[in-house]
């Protein structure tokens, strides 16, 4: 990874097209779910922090019907950017998930190993019903499979920030989606 000074984000996804692709995710939620919650017992959606923060605000808002929100932080990355493996609960849910219709929601699935434990954690709570929906998914990277209900698009293996994801807590607020690179060395001398 180049230092800060030589990197620069190249733009992959526009605003524009992160929202079309929000759209159709909040769509095929709300057909599935209309008729099975309710203001009394609203959809679950289990933000993954911090990354699916920004995500998990547009698509709640997308969805027409009920929703309710809680975070749960979990931590398998270090200050580098390759999977330790290890996957760590940091903040826990506020509340039970018993019974109750839960969508994890995340950022982005890379070797899958977050969103496997996730899942298996979860399901132990007896949640009515427990889906997943990921707004990218980096199928080239994954270790360990792992169901996905919804998945907004497809992305190559290269290293993304902007739009909650970050690289050493940098980049979150971007309003786009970018890949990090190098930046061109000027020619000649
Ligand atoms: P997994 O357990 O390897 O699937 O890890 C998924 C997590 O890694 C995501 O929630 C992100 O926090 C982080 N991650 C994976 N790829 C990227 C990327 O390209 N940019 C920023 N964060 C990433
Ligand atoms: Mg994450």
């Amino acid at each position: 990874m180049p230092d800060q000074a030589k990197r620069v984000v190249r733009p992959f996804l526009s605003a524009d097209e992160l929202d079309c692709i929000v759209s159709k995710l909040a769509e095929s939620i709300t057909r599935d779910f209309r008729g099975k919650v309710s203001c009394e017992d609203p959809l679950l959606l289990v933000g993954v922090l911090k990354g699916a923060v920004v995500f998990l605000s547009d698509l709640a808002r997308a969805v027409r019907l009920p929703v309710a929100f809680d975070f749960i932080a979990v931590s398998s990355y270090g200050a580098s950017t390759s999977s330790s493996g290890i996957v760590r609960i940091l903040k826990d849910l506020d509340e039970s998930i018993e019974g109750r219709r839960v969508i994890i929601v995340e950022d982005i699935i890379d070797t899958g190993l977050t969103l496997r434990y996730l899942q298996n954690h979860l399901q132990e709570r007896k949640p009515e019903e427990l889906r997943i929906c990921a707004l990218l998914d980096k199928p080239d990277r994954r270790k360990v499979d792992v169901e996905v209900d919804y998945i907004g698009k497809e992305v190559p293996n290269k290293f993304l920030v902007g739009y909650g994801l970050d690289l050493n807590e940098n980049y979150r607020s971007l309003p786009y989606l970018g890949i990090i690179g190098e930046k061109q060395q000027p020619k000649g001398g």
